[in-house]
């Protein structure tokens, strides 16, 4: 197609135009008898001493035009017309033969970790956090897709000198039941009014809980084990409801052991300067990374260069990706500068994903101060919504629960996903559960109604079928061949985004398609139709499952 083209144009060019040229040169013709690509020699004229119409001639007499269906001229264009037929039969068998396997890369050798999810143990799991959930699930899939092992990473915030607070409050008005109960909502309430309580005598026992913790006192050691393991009871529900896994749960604790040899290696290299008490390293344009505070407290950093250390010998792997708000771009900037100074080729090999926020009616929204917004609240929200919507359409369904968790969840993972990950992000749950909008409902949707289509008629996928191309068929192969471009492209600038627009866009090309078209009248080109229905229901499930989301067979 535009490859070849370009390819055939810049051979009998003789290189005077770089192929990216050519490719900008070439034009959609207005009418369909002119083709289906044209090249205008307009620009040429000045350089070659000769008319656009006796170029285009001239050029044509080197073109083999087997390739094509055609190729003409017309004044200064040179106009090609596809094989339209050949290319669709071959993408479509292709599709057909390898499945869900259509776009798979080799398998490459290599490793990336991701580094994603990371919610705080004792504190909610927050909208940026659900952000982080989906995007690093979406960038580890693709990973795979394109031939990588991916091993995800949960790196939990389980350290640091809140949970000395979280001690003392505990101690103070806590309730083990309650906890048990409702560990989240329990833990934040005694965090909460820890802080409301605004006591330097309080926040004094805090420092010594904490020091105790870190000095391995059983009993702080043991609740501290306890606010965690309730924590991650919650979080772990919620990783079910999405279906997600991790291959390691190895927080900000783990890494407790692993900092003070990165501390002696900055102290030989010379990096490490006082500051105030403190212990950091200066760093050109950016203000210093702190290592160690003046009570000689690590902090989240130190931390952060510890596992980064720790991840390179044991993983190996070509890349880290930190999927993690923009609001800690400095952090990140900070610490990959540690490194390089250290002189660690690796530094290079860190990549930090940011995101931008999750907007309510154009403000934040916060887990702060009590005023919580509950992810499980959400997504039981988008979830009944779904199912109210399936009492309406579609009463007889069976296994209406099912079907409407995946729309309601994937309703919110699109609306996540269809929007450059930097971009803030509007939630508005009717908007994601439209089912004609821009949304995870409408490409599942799609696919549904491929699968009820595919169900009245079998298909013979080992037959020949015969197929005719118009307008709209052509709509559609042209996006099936851009598949594999577009699982590439995506995971090169970590941006899922391209998928999910890619979805939508097939999902439309296809409903197009459908209103405007026999699909299932019995003639010699049935078998065809069903083949070309068929290969988008595997492209479009195929889409949503690089995203997380599921595509149920009726909804
Ligand atoms: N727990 C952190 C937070 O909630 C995110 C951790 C991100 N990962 C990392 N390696 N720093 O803000």
């Amino acid at each position: 197609m535009k490859v070849e083209v370009v390819k055939v144009l810049s051979n009998a060019l003789e290189e005077k135009l770089s192929s990216f040229q050519i490719e900008k040169m070439l034009e959609k013709p207005k009418y369909e008898h002119l083709g289906d690509i044209a090249f205008p020699c307009f620009a040429l004229a000045k350089q070659l001493r000769k008319s656009p119409a006796q170029i285009a001639q001239d050029l044509v007499q080197k073109i083999s035009i087997n390739t094509f269906e055609k190729v003409e001229v017309h004044g200064g264009y040179i106009n090609f017309f596809y094989k339209k037929e050949k290319i669709a039969y071959e993408v479509i068998s292709k599709v057909l033969k390898e499945r869900e396997l259509y776009g798979t890369k080799k398998v490459t050798g290599s490793r990336v970790l991701v580094d994603f999810s990371s919610p705080n143990i004792a504190k909610p799991f927050s909208m940026g956090h659900l952000r982080s959930t989906v995007i690093g699930q979406a960038l580890a899939n693709l990973a795979e897709k394109n031939g990588d092992e991916a091993v995800r990473i949960n790196h939990l915030g389980d350290w640091g000198t809140q949970f000395g607070k979280l001690i003392v409050a505990y101690k103070l008005w806590g309730d083990q039941k309650r906890v048990q109960d409702s560990p989240i909502e329990e833990l934040l309430k005694l965090y909460v009014k820890f802080h409301d309580e605004e006591d330097n005598d309080l926040s004094e026992q805090a420092r010594a809980a904490f020091k105790a913790l870190e000095d391995g006192d059983e009993e702080a050691q043991k609740l501290w084990q306890w606010f965690k393991e309730e924590s991650l009871k919650e979080f772990a529900s919620l990783y079910e409801l999405l279906n997600i896994g991790f291959d390691s749960y190895a927080g900000e604790a783990f890494y407790n052991d692993k900092m003070q040899k990165v501390i002696v290696e900055l102290q030989e290299k010379g990096l490490l300067v006082e500051s105030d008490g403190a212990d950091v390293v200066e760093l050109e344009n950016m203000p210093p990374c702190l290592i160690k505070k003046n009570d000689g407290a690590t902090l989240y950093a130190t931390r952060d260069l510890a596992a980064g250390f720790y991840r390179m010998q044991t993983y190996k792997p070509k890349a880290i990706y930190y999927v993690v708000g923009n609001e800690q771009s400095l952090h990140f900037k900070q610490w990959f500068k540690v490194v390089e100074k250290m002189g660690h080729s690796w530094a290079d090999n860190l990549h930090h994903i940011p995101f931008g926020m999750m907007l309510k009616d154009g403000k934040k929204m916060s887990t702060r101060k009590g005023k919580v917004v509950l992810l499980e609240d959400v997504l039981a929200e988008t979830i009944s919504m779904a199912k109210e919507n399936i009492e309406q359409k579609n009463p007889l369904l069976e296994n209406k629960e099912e079907v409407a968790k995946a729309v309601g969840i994937g309703a919110v993972l699109f609306n996540d996903l269809k929007n450059f990950r930097l971009n803030d992000l509007e939630f508005s749950l009717e908007e994601m559960l439209n089912f004609e909008g821009e949304t995870g409902p409408y490409v599942q949707y799609t696919y549904a109604r491929i699968q009820s289509l595919l169900s009245k008629r079998a298909l013979n996928v080992d037959k020949k079928f015969n197929l005719v191309i118009g307008e709209y068929e052509w709509s559609i192969l042209t996006q099936l061949q851009a598949f594999t471009e577009i699982i590439e492209s995506s995971y090169k600038q970590a941006d899922p985004s391209l998928i999910a627009k890619y979805a939508l866009k097939l999902a439309r090309a296809f409903n197009k398609y459908y209103g405007n078209s026999k699909i299932l009248t019995d003639d010699e080109f049935l078998s065809g139709r069903l083949a070309l229905c068929d290969s988008v229901a595997i492209v479009l499930k195929e889409s949503l499952r690089l995203l997380g989301i599921e595509a149920p067979k009726k909804m």
